[in-house]
């Protein structure tokens, strides 16, 4: 199923650049540092590499709490919905009534799906702050995700996230990737185990209006071996 969806996606991916839907490939679609983590923790990273409408980014170990898939057919109401439980969680509402710092960026992870009603299915995450990465307050309703050594690769865009701006976003992501060896890999991966198809990063508050940054991720497994040819 999780191959089928993959086919899905790169076939609406394709359709979209056919007709000339996506966003132009600019150089000033990455590269720009998050304002918002100039205040609150980020996780950082390693830039392996910088292409044409792309980086290529490493994720060492990384930590979050996150909901349980939630169905939805708009990624927007999705994420508001997880984000409420996760705003939730880090006022105290967790085992431990333990409050936890805000930190950018919330991701939520996308994964379409073959059902009825068009649904699909958006993981809403944030990012556990170092400090309390050795044991995250368990709430109900939420897990704990720690990602191994992780490979992704990133579009930034700005402004306000949509139900529409995202799909060409990560059609323009991916068609910035064709023929490269990160394409290849991120297709293994997806092969193997997607849990997710892409992914929105989101550094801003609702009520920020200026120097919005959103990302979308694509991620991936590579044997760090091959950086080295
Ligand atoms: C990630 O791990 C590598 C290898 O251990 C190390 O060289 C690098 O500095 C680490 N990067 C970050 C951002 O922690
Ligand atoms: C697939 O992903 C799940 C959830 O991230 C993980 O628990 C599982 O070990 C993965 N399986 C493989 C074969 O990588």
């Amino acid at each position: 199923m999780a191959a089928f969806n993959t086919f899905k996606l790169s076939l609406v991916l394709s359709l979209l650049s056919n007709i000339g839907l996506l966003p132009e490939t600019s150089k000033n679609t990455v590269g720009i540092f998050p304002p918002t983590c100039n205040r609150i923790e980020c996780p950082s990273f390693d830039l392996i590499q910088v292409g044409n409408g792309y980086e290529i980014r490493r994720y060492n170990s990384t930590v979050w709490m996150s909901t349980s898939p939630i169905q939805d057919i708009s990624l927007v109401d999705a994420t508001r919905t997880g984000f409420l439980q996760l705003f939730n969680y880090i006022q105290g509402k967790n085992k431990y009534e333990q409050q936890v710092e805000m930190t950018a960026p919330v991701l939520t992870e996308v994964l379409p799906s073959d059902g009825p009603f068009c649904e699909s299915s958006f993981t809403v995450s944030f990012y556990v702050p170092k400090v309390n990465q050795a044991n995250p307050p368990p709430a109900e309703g939420l897990h704990v995700q720690r990602w191994k050594s992780t490979y992704v690769a990133v579009r930034q865009f700005s402004g306000f996230v949509t139900d529409y701006n995202v799909a060409e976003e990560a059609a323009a992501l991916q068609a910035s990737l064709e023929g490269t060896a990160w394409s290849a890999a991120i297709e293994k991966t997806l092969k193997a185990n997607a849990t997710s198809v892409y992914t929105v990063a989101q550094y801003n508050s609702p009520f920020e209006f200026n120097d919005r940054v959103n990302e979308i991720w694509m991620l991936f497994d590579m044997e760090d071996e091959f950086l080295l040819v």
